[in-house]
């Protein structure tokens, strides 16, 4: 069942919960999510990228994700999102195709113009009902530098800028910087759990921590309790994708020339990674 991710992130927030939002890109990647969600009768957001949408076509992927949430998982709340949007034309774009959550990441702006245009999506999308989630700081990714050769602080969200951005655009939520990063390996040793908090009361809207392909461990239950309602992962669903896919084909033998065989068991070896994530985040039973 499609539902607002306004209504899944407040229903997290309010429970103390995190949800997962996956990235898909394919038809294989999607089943895979949804029904992990199924299984594990938990709430969850598929989100598709602008590059996703060159690749399967905007509306193509968008319609998969909302056919097959509606007939595989009717009783499980799905929430479809716009990830990484990164100008007002592709946020027209997927309004137009039925988005109804967006996200717009300015960060790579100055403050100034990543708050002017924000202020302008926002007020475009909330005349239509339409979540939208900014970003403030950065996360980083992969290939942007040397493992341990970062500066962090370039990077991370300032509390009190957040608390204005947030009065000023009326954002719905926030992807915040706090020593995460997108990829595999790439963040802090340790989170900056008291830079975390300081958001969280300053702002007390969802946040939201990009890069969570590798939280797994305690880390996950001390971001939730400082504010955390959201998990992207994107890495982990492609990894497991790709592994399994090589191991298929080293192994033709056991698939032949059968795309299904190789593809469905890729797409089984995604959903054994959402549901694990799922059942980090904590909201397992809560669909
Ligand atoms: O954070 C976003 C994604 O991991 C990047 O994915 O290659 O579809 O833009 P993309
Ligand atoms: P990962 O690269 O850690 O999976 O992060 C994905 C993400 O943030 C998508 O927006
Ligand atoms: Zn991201």
């Amino acid at each position: 069942m499609i539902v607002s991710v306004k209504e899944i992130l407040a229903k997290a927030k309010e429970g103390g919960y995190a949800v997962g939002a996956f990235n898909t890109v394919n038809l294989e990647t999607t089943r895979a999510i949804i029904e992990a969600a199924k299984e594990m009768r938990s709430p969850v957001i598929v989100q598709i990228t602008e590059k996703t949408m060159e690749y399967a076509g905007g509306r193509g992927i968008f319609n998969l994700v909302k056919n097959d949430a509606e007939f595989y998982a009717p009783e499980i709340p799905v929430g479809i999102h716009l990830d990484h949007g990164h100008s007002f034309e592709i946020i027209e774009r997927a309004v137009e195709i039925g988005f109804k959550s967006v996200m717009y990441d300015g960060s790579r702006k100055k403050y100034t113009d990543n708050l002017s245009m924000t202020k302008k999506i926002v007020e475009f999308c909330h005349g239509k009902e339409i979540n939208v989630q900014a970003e403030l700081g950065s996360v980083p990714y992969l290939g942007e530098f040397e493992a341990g050769q970062i500066k962090w602080e370039d990077y991370m969200t300032d509390p009190e800028q957040a608390g204005n951005f947030i009065q000023e655009t009326k954002v719905d939520s926030l992807a915040i910087a706090i020593g995460n990063a997108h990829d595999f390996f790439k963040e802090r040793e340790t989170p900056d759990l008291e830079r975390l908090e300081k958001i969280n009361k300053i702002c007390n809207i969802p946040l939201i921590l990009h890069g969570a392909s590798d939280w797994e461990n305690g880390k996950v239950k001390e971001v939730i309790n400082r504010g955390v309602t959201c998990f992207n992962v994107d890495t982990a669903i492609r990894m497991a994708f790709i592994n399994n896919l090589i191991n298929s084909v080293k192994n033709q033998g056991n698939v032949g020339f059968d795309i299904r065989k190789l593809l469905g068991s890729a797409r089984e070896a995604v959903k054994e990674t959402v549901k694990r994530k799922i059942k980090f985040f904590g909201s397992d039973g809560k669909a």
